[in-house]
């Protein structure tokens, strides 16, 4: 009885070794853990959501009206607390050179979550430029407007709540501007393809626009990448870093269109 207990004991410990491995090295467990698992027994334990719980956090930690205060908060409750999808602290500095170097007038963000990726790029954005991010999720676009409103960014950022593909075809008549300087990809990563070609049917790129897309390597957007690597109207670049808050490979692509 007890060599049977014994052996139970010591297949229960290897199984739990063997997750906890996978989770730490493997993109596509760990966003399992973290993303479906983790968030739910927190949401069940909790009663509320992981948005919220990541408002809250903003709210009692970040400075009103500082938004690298507000940043450093939702970074600091994900990296130490729960894990989020937000682009993080690392490929965020990959985010903002690219910000930095561009100056854009005009930019487009497809996937606005808890607006942390918004408040990176808002924050750089030279005097009257704007930015347009997409989010289909009322729930999450609800949220990421009480973030921004306490980074104090709220009215440098035009959040529209709906599904990109019935979005993007309005933007030129709703904002009355003509292309976009730079592109954030964010969202789900099958739409990165269908979103791009979908933004040069809508006349949204010019020659310069630069698109940067998040996540090409995990969860990963291998029809992206092999249209952006092999189209003569791009010239595309990748860096390579981590997934947001852990120590998984990741990466983002830059691609920059030529007409
Ligand atoms: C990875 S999260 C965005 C993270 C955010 N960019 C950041 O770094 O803080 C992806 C978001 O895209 C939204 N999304 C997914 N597909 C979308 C679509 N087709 N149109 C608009 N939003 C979409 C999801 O609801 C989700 O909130």
């Amino acid at each position: 009885m007890l060599q049977v207990l014994l052996a139970v004991g010591m297949g229960a410990l290897a199984l739990l070794l063997f997750v906890v491995w996978r989770v730490r090295t493997d993109g596509a467990w760990a966003l399992w853990w973290h993303d479906n698992y983790l968030e739910r027994l927190r949401d069940f334990t909790s009663g509320q959501s992981r948005p919220m719980r990541i408002l809250q956090f903003v709210q009692s930690a970040a400075a009103p009206g500082d938004a690298n205060s507000a940043i450093c908060a939702v970074d600091s409750y994900c990296a130490n607390v729960e894990w989020a999808m937000n682009v993080g602290d690392k490929k965020g500095q990959i985010l903002d050179a690219v910000v930095l170097a561009v100056r854009p007038r005009w930019v487009l963000e497809l996937g606005t979550y808890c607006g942390y990726s918004t408040m990176r790029i808002a924050r750089l954005l030279p005097p009257g430029a704007r930015l347009v991010t997409l989010e289909m999720n009322q729930h999450y676009a609800q949220v990421a407007k009480q973030i921004l409103g306490h980074a104090g960014l709220d009215t440098q950022v035009d959040l529209l709540v709906g599904a990109s593909s019935a979005l993007i075809p309005q933007l030129k008549k709703k904002f009355e501007m003509e292309t976009f300087d730079l592109i954030f990809i964010d969202h789900w990563k099958a739409s990165y393809l269908p979103d791009a070609r979908l933004l040069e049917e809508c006349g949204l790129l010019a020659p310069g626009t630069v698109l940067l897309a998040d996540n090409v390597t995990c969860p990963g957007a291998p029809d992206y990448l092999q249209y952006v690597r092999n189209s003569p109207r791009y010239r595309s670049e990748y860096f390579p870093c981590q997934l947001e808050y852990l120590q998984v490979e990741d990466g983002m692509e830059k691609s920059v269109f030529l007409g």
